[in-house]
């Protein structure tokens, strides 16, 4: 049995999806632990490409169980239509479950993040799918939880003090015409009808899948420079993707965490505002964008392409205690002459090998680089650490030595096949 825990460590996107895909197959749960479906995973299994916001990409896998967290925010609305695309594509949902504790985002937390978002003067750039504003209830102890869907009667209660709350706000600072209690209770019981099956208490059926020796991943969203503690604060989102959150995110015991995988990106990219050292604002980066389809699965944003960052994957490796690398996306480097790794950056005359907390000092950082030679090859029909080229394992190295964490898995395509292992994943942590 094996518990591992799967995080981002850059900033979103970094193939988590893909590569849950592949260990979901090894896996007998797959957790998702906080986020909610500002979250995007592109999935392509065969010739069909899947496109997740809030089920947990184990879905795919046939068997695995999959649990949508108590440290998830849950769009019911977005929750029942993904459920019922999944089944139109022919896949079960019958071993879909939703912790009675994960709290519900409210149509009125996705116009408060619109109108915020409006207000702000430094643009976050969020999803608008109230997040945030639904983070915010639930530390402000006034959130509705997915068990509230079941009750008439506590989901009224609920909705009265919710909106004693949001309607003035929204109608005398926004000028919004604020909700109607009736409308929202008729519309969210009926959620809560359709999803009353799949809602219970997700942490106990964790417990016993360990004590029957299962092996669960737990699959974390964004990454790990949008969490809320340890990201770009304030460019980050309003939970902790980071893998400390995993634990009370999914309702086990941090002990009970063997391993944590860091998904990685070959290179680095960013949506939305906030500072990027490595940014490339010439041809490569769009070369990069293009051959790496590198826009938002959520918002279809175009995203910022740079590359690859070793300060800042080595302060992953430290604040997710990571104990392997999934590197993504290889591939979308095969046509370079020369790939650039950023081993420190350069502040005011000085080295800095560690990633700071202060934007206005990452905003003037420098990258400094080591240069390594491309590999001009096509790599995606390559399975093993043997058969990429001698460039390719060059860097794969490089950046194995440069963060202090070695790498087990490597993923040239998008396809699940195309994924070499150079250890493997869920078997040996013990
Ligand atoms: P929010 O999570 O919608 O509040 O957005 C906050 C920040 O996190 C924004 O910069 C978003 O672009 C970013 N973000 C949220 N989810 C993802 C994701 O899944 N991938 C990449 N960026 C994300």
């Amino acid at each position: 049995m094996s518990v591992v825990a799967l995080v981002g460590t850059q900033w979103g996107d970094e193939g988590k999806g893909k590569i849950t895909d592949v260990l979901a197959s090894q896996a007998d749960v797959v957790v998702r632990y906080q986020g909610g479906n500002n979250a995007g995973h592109t999935v392509v299994v065969g010739e069909k490409t899947y496109k997740l916001h809030l089920v947990p990409s184990g879905i795919l896998s046939a068997d695995t169980m999959c649990i949508i967290g108590n440290g998830v925010v849950v769009d019911p609305q977005v929750l029942c239509s993904e459920i019922q695309s999944l089944n139109a594509w022919g896949i079960s949902t019958s071993n879909l479950y939703v912790s009675e504790r994960a709290h519900v985002i409210m149509p009125y937390h996705r116009v408060l993040d619109e109108l915020e978002e409006s207000r702000r003067v430094s643009k976050i750039g969020t999803t608008a799918r109230g997040i945030g504003p639904a983070y915010v209830d639930k530390y402000m102890r006034m959130g509705i939880r997915m068990l509230d869907l079941k009750s008439p009667a506590r989901l009224e209660r609920a909705l009265e003090q919710a909106l004693a709350f949001k309607n003035p706000l929204l109608q005398k600072v926004y000028g919004h015409p604020g909700f109607d209690p009736a409308e929202l209770l008729e519309e969210y019981l009926e959620y809560g009808r359709v999803l009353a099956p799949l809602i219970t208490d997700t942490s106990l059926l964790l417990h016993e899948a360990r004590e029957k020796g299962l092996n669960i991943l737990l699959e974390g969203a964004q990454g790990t420079l949008l969490d809320i503690d340890h990201g770009t604060y304030p460019f980050v989102t309003s939970s902790n993707p980071t893998a400390g959150g995993a634990a009370p995110g999914a309702g086990l015991g941090p002990n009970q965490i063997d391993g944590v995988i860091g998904v990685v990106k070959a290179y680095t990219t960013r949506v939305g505002e906030g500072p990027f050292p490595t940014e490339l604002r010439d041809a490569t980066g769009d070369l990069i964008r293009e051959r790496g389809r590198e826009y938002g699965t959520t918002t279809g944003r175009p995203r910022r392409c740079g590359w690859f960052d070793a300060v800042m994957v080595r302060y992953a490796v430290r604040v997710n205690g990571l104990t392997g690398l999934a590197i993504t996306l290889l591939d979308v480097l095969d046509a370079l002459d020369e790939v650039k790794v950023c081993v420190a950056y350069e502040y005011r005359g000085e080295r800095l090998e560690h990633f700071p907390a202060d934007l206005e000092v990452l905003e003037e950082c420098r990258p400094i680089y080591e240069t390594l030679s491309g590999w001009k090859e096509e790599i995606s029909a390559v399975r093993s650490f043997e058969e990429l080229p001698e460039q390719a394992q060059a860097y794969l190295q490089f950046i194995a030595e440069q963060v202090g964490c070695p790498v087990q898995m490597v993923s040239v395509g998008p396809r699940r096949d195309q994924t070499i292992f150079l250890q493997p994943v869920m078997d040996t942590v013990q």
